[in-house]
């Protein structure tokens, strides 16, 4: 197998390694002046250039190039071991595999040896947030007193689980995710050496995908390019973003319905399939930001495909503002909060569930829990209904129509298949009673078979229908069903279905009988008001808890 293109084109001297001036700059510096440091800590997001870095450090102290301001020279014998990776004096430990307190025993006693070859033995102690407390405590001795032949490299990605005694003894450089721009000119010059036959915008897009990580960049050009065919940029699409991209777009759906099964559904599934739970929150944010400036009206900013466009304007338009905006917010704080071992898609499904239950809190949207009113038939009072209150069949509205206010005290009418049918009150008298409702229901389904047929089928999957607060209320035990009937005219011809047998004016509505967000669950381990339990209402499970 070939080696791969991100080993292949390591930079050999300072100069190749980009974005990481700051760095650079006074790694040379202490070369040039003589005054190289014992202990160093790189610290940063993975491939931005540590290790890299760390062996370039290796080679200038040991280069036998004349001039320190050569250092690395990459000619001399010195530099030519170290690439090949048999210079003796570089001992590379990685971490995540020699985390015991032996293997850094075992380390203690051989750097007082003297160096066999160069004048440093240097140890790069590559993710060493994954030591032991034992073997950061063995470690420590030997930064307090290294011998002058020793230089520590220790490189890691989780700088805050490095113990402060050991960063207190470290030179500390941060490492930064390497801008867009320069990822896009090196992924160039790679293709021109390569010879690989790729588009303007499909490198810009890798080197967007990469977020920062030149390893990740030059990663995914070599996976496009393994294909040996030419990566146009909707290759690069298929290939790369899309099933990520997919799996974004449809969690904003779940959001948007309410429907936190399938979004927790949707997070995992991208899990499973490799995403990385920060790219994936990041990818939310990003995404989210999108729909916010097609919101805005500010489209044009968006990079997208017209196809994108179309379906991105959908779901802005679907939004609330406010709902946008914390959403975004929520996701963003996914994207941050730093939890790689124990659950790493936790911060997502919180963002999920939260985003849920704020959309239940700022909307009254109509999608699920929320009747859709038909208008009746001919204009009559109709009650008005409080933004945030939820209209089921429990809870007894504070607004009503006048008529219906005789009604409010007694029990709704529920039409059970053993219930019998009283006698019909004449038409168009009287206020419209549970009773009226329900000894013409058959009356009314058969004013509505002849208008529409599949309206009537559909009445016939009602689970129950009753007359509360003036409206004519239809609840459905599936979410498909009920979008059906809140379809088109379907309502308003139901309401007129009414008008033409009873005489009444009165709205229609669905309910989802369904309903999980009505009921909240409440488990007794948890805080009635904490995340886990806001998870827990809306579908979450918990499959261990701290
Ligand atoms: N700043 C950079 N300039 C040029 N190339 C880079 C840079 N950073 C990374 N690369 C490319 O990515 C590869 C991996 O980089 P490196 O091993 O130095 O990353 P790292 O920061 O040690 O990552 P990790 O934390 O995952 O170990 C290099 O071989 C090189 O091809
Ligand atoms: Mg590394
Ligand atoms: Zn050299």
């Amino acid at each position: 197998m070939s080696q791969a293109l991100y080993r292949k084109f390591r930079p050999h001297l300072w100069g190749e390694v980009v974005g990481q001036e700051h760095v650079v700059q006074t790694l040379q510096n202490a070369i040039r002046s003589g005054r190289v440091g014992h202990a160093y800590l790189f610290a940063g997001p993975r491939g931005t250039g540590k290790t890299t870095s760390a062996r370039l450090l290796a080679k200038a102290v040991n280069c036998l190039a004349e001039e320190l301001n050569d250092r690395p020279c990459d000619h001399c014998d010195h530099c030519q071991a170290v690439n090949d990776g048999r210079f003796l004096d570089l001992i590379e430990i990685d971490a995540a595999s020699n985390t015991s307190v032996d293997d850094v025993r075992d380390l203690r006693e051989k750097i007082n040896f003297a160096p066999s070859q160069g004048r440093f033995k240097v140890y790069i102690i590559d993710e060493v947030h994954m030591l032991s407390t034992a073997a950061f405590n063995a470690l420590l001795k030997t930064l307090e007193e290294p011998p002058p032949h020793a230089i520590f490299i220790l490189a890691t990605t989780e700088v805050h689980k490095i113990p402060a005694t050991v960063l207190s003894r470290c030179q500390r450089h941060e490492f930064r995710r390497i801008p867009l721009h320069l990822i896009v000119s090196l992924l160039k010059e790679l293709a021109v050496k390569e010879e690989i036959n790729v588009a303007e915008e499909a490198i810009t897009l890798i080197a967007r995908q990469a977020t920062g990580s030149m390893r990740d960049a030059i990663s995914l050009l070599d996976q496009l390019a393994s294909s040996g065919i030419p990566i146009t940029l909707e290759a690069a699409q298929t290939i790369l973003g899309t099933a990520a991209s997919q799996a974004v777009v449809e969690l904003v759906d779940t959001i948007l319905q309410r429907d936190p099964a399938s979004g927790l559904v949707c997070i995992h599934r991208a899990l499973d399939s490799g995403s990385d739970p920060r790219q994936f929150a990041r990818q939310m944010v990003d995404y989210l930001r999108n729909l916010l400036l097609v919101r805005l009206g500010n489209a044009d900013q968006v990079d997208a495909t017209a196809e994108q466009r179309t379906a991105m304007t959908k779901q802005a338009q679907s939004f609330e503002k406010e709902h946008l905006l914390e959403t975004l917010r929520l996701f963003n704080g996914a994207a941050s909060e730093v939890r790689s071992g124990w659950q790493p898609g936790l911060p997502l499904e919180l963002a999920l569930a939260h985003a849920i239950g704020r959309r239940e809190e700022l909307t009254a949207a109509p999608e699920k829990n929320q009747p859709v009113i038909a208008p009746p038939a001919v204009t009559a009072p109709r009650p008005t209904q409080p933004a945030n209150e939820s209209f089921t069949a429990k809870t007894p509205a504070p607004a009503a129509v006048p008529q219906a206010s005789a009604e409010q005290a007694r029990p709704a009418a529920q039409l059970g298949a053993d219930e019998a049918p009283a006698d019909n009150p004449p038409p168009g008298e009287g206020h419209p009673t549970p009773a009226g409702i329900r000894d013409n229901w058959a009356k009314i389904r058969a004013v509505v078979k002849r208008k529409q047929p599949m309206i009537e089928a559909l009445l016939n999957s009602c689970k129950s229908v009753e007359l509360r607060e003036g409206v004519l209320q239809l609840s459905f035990g599936s979410p498909v069903l009920k979008a059906k009937m809140e379809k088109d005219d379907n309502l308003q011809i139901v309401s007129s279905a009414v008008k033409q047998v009873l005489g009444w004016d009165i709205p229609v509505a669905c309910i989802d009988a369904t309903n999980k967000g009505g009921q909240m669950q409440s488990n007794s381990d948890v805080d009635a008001d904490g995340m886990v339990n806001a998870a827990l209402n809306l579908g979450g499970k918990i499959v261990q808890k701290e």
